[in-house]
């Protein structure tokens, strides 16, 4: 049934690629497949991000294009998600007339009941925030997809309120799952075969902080690295401030917790860090950075900088810069600031113009690729443990990923996938390295 088919979009982080497995899951149950193609979708769905103007514009330029397929004889449902869908709201139905359905981002669980007014032809918008004693029992699941790697929700929302950020606003207060439903999901995830957990939310490492019954986050790891069958554990993303000793020591105690860690420094200023509200200063973040290093040898780091916040002198880019010299990122996703409606940061002059902030982050960007290749280089002639994800792009070739969280391409033959495999590199890129099978 052509008409039953679903094509989703998703922008933004990892927490929108995870609610759109969920929403793929739910859909399913009404009878809508999966695909790829949207010209003859039954449902064409964004799940949006507003982090951004950019990202905003993105989705609005997406919709109009989508106003071709609302032709006459077909019956297509076209709706919004996500964090635009939370921030817009029912403005989004009056600004296009075509659109059928807007959900925010604590309303996936009404999704089947939104989808089938649509399908009667009534418009739909909801978006109003879940208290947080019902939210805990709306998660819905995620089933049908067969990766070794998966995305397991700890916690969602965020109260930091960084004074540029809308996250907060349009994900709601911060709220941690229970673990006993963490650990739960997880054995049946091994069950199923799964090999890595990567445990999610916009702030990992606050987990359990605001709940006395629940573990922190440092006991919620070893408590994941306790089931069998799980053979790696990743985290994602992380708020220096709330970075404990305790959790620092599970990277030097619990092997099945990989060497890498996304920790967003942000700005190397402590002026501009303060104007952002962080939390944190340039030493203490290093500091821990060095103690990061320190227990985990081979340890990589990833981060997340933005130029060109409101004040930012000559001088507060030059120490972003040099933080980065000293952190030695693996890899950064760097942006050019952005004022976010409703956000403190909006309200602050700001004195750049859009060409000087683009030349900073242009000089950013430059320095960062020296040390990613630097570090990329570096993996040259060592033993790498793999673990075998799946067939590489080119022909005869699976793909990996390394401790590190490289990829990690090399000939051999498909029966390995799901193995771990030690692999010697023979060519390091920018993006990934090529190895051969040991
Ligand atoms: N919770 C995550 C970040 C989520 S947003 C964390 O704290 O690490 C992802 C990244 O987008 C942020 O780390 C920041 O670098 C960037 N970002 C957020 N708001 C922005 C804005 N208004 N302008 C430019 N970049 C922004
Ligand atoms: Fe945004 Fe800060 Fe929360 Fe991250 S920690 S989501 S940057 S407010
Ligand atoms: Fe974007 Fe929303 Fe994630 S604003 S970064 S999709 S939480």
């Amino acid at each position: 049934m052509p008409d039953k088919q679903l094509y989703i979009e998703t922008f933004g982080c990892q927490m929108n690629v995870n609610d759109s497995e969920r929403i793929v899951t739910m859909l399913a149950d009404l009878g809508y497949a999966p695909t790829n193609d949207p010209s003859d979708a039954g449902m064409i769905l964004l799940n949006t991000c507003s982090v951004r103007g950019g990202a905003e514009e993105k989705v609005y330029k997406r919709l109009e294009n989508l106003r071709i397929y609302k032709r006459d004889g077909k019956s297509q449902i076209i709706g919004v998600g996500g964090c635009v869908a939370q921030q817009e709201g029912e403005a989004l139905l009056r600004k296009f007339p075509y659109l059928d359905l807007v959900f925010g981002t604590h309303n996936l669980h009404l999704l089947p009941d939104m989808v089938r007014d649509a399908e009667r032809g009534e418009r739909r918008s909801e978006t109003g925030f879940i208290d947080n004693d019902r939210r805990l029992d709306l998660f819905p699941s995620i089933k049908g997809q067969s990766r070794l790697s998966r995305f397991v929700t700890v916690m969602q929302g965020c109260d930091n309120f960084c004074s540029y950020c809308i996250v907060p606003f349009v994900r709601g207060r911060e709220i941690s799952r229970r673990s006993a439903d963490i650990l739960a999901e997880v054995r049946q995830l091994a069950d199923e075969g799964v090999m890595e957990v990567v445990l999610l939310g916009q702030n990992v490492n606050s987990y359990g902080l605001k709940t006395a019954s629940e573990p922190t986050f440092a006991e919620l790891i070893r408590q994941v690295a306790d089931v069998t069958g799980i053979e790696r554990i990743r985290f994602t993303t992380s708020h220096p401030k709330d970075m404990s000793d305790e959790l620092i020591a599970c990277f030097g105690d619990v092997p099945k917790l990989c060497g890498q860690m996304h920790l967003p420094a942000q700005s190397g200023s402590d002026a501009v860090l303060k104007r952002m509200k962080r939390g944190y200063t340039r030493d203490s973040y290093l500091e821990k950075v060095r103690k990061l290093k320190a227990v985990r040898p081979g340890m990589v780091i990833t981060g997340d900088m933005i130029v060109g916040f409101p004040g930012e002198t000559e001088e507060d880019f030059e120490l972003t810069l040099t933080l980065m010299a000293e952190v030695r990122y693996i890899d950064l996703f760097s942006f050019v600031y952005s004022p976010r409606p409703g956000t403190k940061a909006a309200e602050l002059a700001e004195e750049l113009t859009r060409g000087q902030k683009i030349e900073r982050l242009e000089r950013l960007q430059e320095r960062q690729r020296g040390i990613t290749r630097e570090i990329s280089r570096s993996y040259l002639g060592t033993l790498q443990k793999v673990m075998v994800e799946g067939e590489g792009k080119r022909p005869g070739q699976l793909s990996g990923k390394a401790d590190s969280g490289r990829i990690v391409n090399f000939s051999a033959d498909s029966g390995l996938i799901g193995s771990f495999v030690d692999v010697r590199i023979i060519q390091a890129y920018q993006n990934s390295l090529l190895g051969e099978l040991v």
